[in-house]
């Protein structure tokens, strides 16, 4: 079985992030008013980020599960594990982040498990409760305890869909990419190199997501402009580091890379 990626943050720096709208306010109400939240959104437009930036914002310990196929209902709440001959009771990240009144954050949502949305449920509705079935222990969620997941629409089959049953106990909020000018703020302090050196990146990025449906499934992310930046500031030349940084991540077919490569040279020259 695959571990479930399981990271922990407790009182971090403020990380930096930079908001598209109303996105902060939403989310701190939703805290303060006990509602769980949904964030769906393409690859690499701030989702993780804005997590880490509101749980430190709210001075809440994050405990982040990436979800795969293989992620279990046990992976989140605990099992007994051997300790020198003695089976101990573990408890896995969402029993975790429920006891110290924290947010848990579940990446990926869709790729979990069925029997996950059994623990979930009784979380995310006026119930509040974790029931521990192995201990016979039901946690009474605290106030500041927040569950979040996230999903990407755009790899969703209809067999992976979320049950409407499920979607319908999250406050949802959609992301997409930042406005022009200031995803070039964000992809500049984040790689350093100045502001007018990564206005065409963007400007590029913005073509090539035009692309997106025809020969594209996802546009270029925030993420891989911060990649190409990053390397030019190292020194890569630029056309090498388009070519690394945000054309070959996005496609394997020739015909595709050839088109997306005349999209940069109309761009960048
Ligand atoms: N609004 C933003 N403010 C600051 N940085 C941002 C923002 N949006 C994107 N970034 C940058 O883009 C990178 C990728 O963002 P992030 O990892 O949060 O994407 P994501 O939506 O969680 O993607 P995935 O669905 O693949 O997990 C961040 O590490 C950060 O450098
Ligand atoms: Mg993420």
């Amino acid at each position: 079985m695959k571990p479930a990626l399981h990271t922990v943050t407790s009182a971090p720096a403020l990380p930096a992030y930079v908001a598209s709208g109303n996105e902060c306010a939403l989310f701190e109400h939703a805290w303060r008013n006990q509602l769980p939240v949904l964030l769906k959104g393409p690859t690499g437009c701030g989702k993780t980020r804005f997590v880490a930036h509101m749980a430190a914002r709210l001075g809440l310990p994050l405990h982040t599960v990436a979800c795969h196929d293989d992620l279990t209902a046990a992976d989140l709440t605990g099992r007994y594990l051997l300790q020198g001959g003695d089976t101990v009771w573990t408890d896995g990240p969402l029993t975790r982040a429920v006891r110290e009144g924290g947010i848990c954050y579940l990446d990926e949502v869709v790729e979990a498990r069925k029997d996950v949305t059994v623990v979930l449920h009784p979380l995310t509705d006026d119930r509040r409760i974790l029931p521990l079935e192995r201990t016979g222990e039901e946690l009474a969620a605290p106030k500041s305890f927040m569950l979040v997941v996230s999903y990407n629409p755009g790899y969703q089959t209809l067999l992976k869909a979320l049950k409407p049953s499920t979607r319908q106990r999250f406050v949802a909020i959609e992301f997409g990419f930042l406005p022009a000018e200031q995803e070039i703020a964000v992809v500049s302090a984040e790689s350093g190199l100045p502001l007018d050196r990564v206005r065409p990146l963007v400007v590029l990025a913005g073509r090539l997501r035009a692309l997106k449906g025809h020969d594209l499934e996802e546009g270029v992310s925030t993420r891989l402009v911060v990649y190409c930046a990053t390397l030019i500031a190292a020194g890569t030349p630029v056309a090498d580091a388009i070519l690394a940084g945000m054309i070959e991540p996005l496609t394997d077919d020739a015909d595709v890379k050839a088109a997306l490569l005349d999209v940069a040279r109309a761009v960048i020259g």
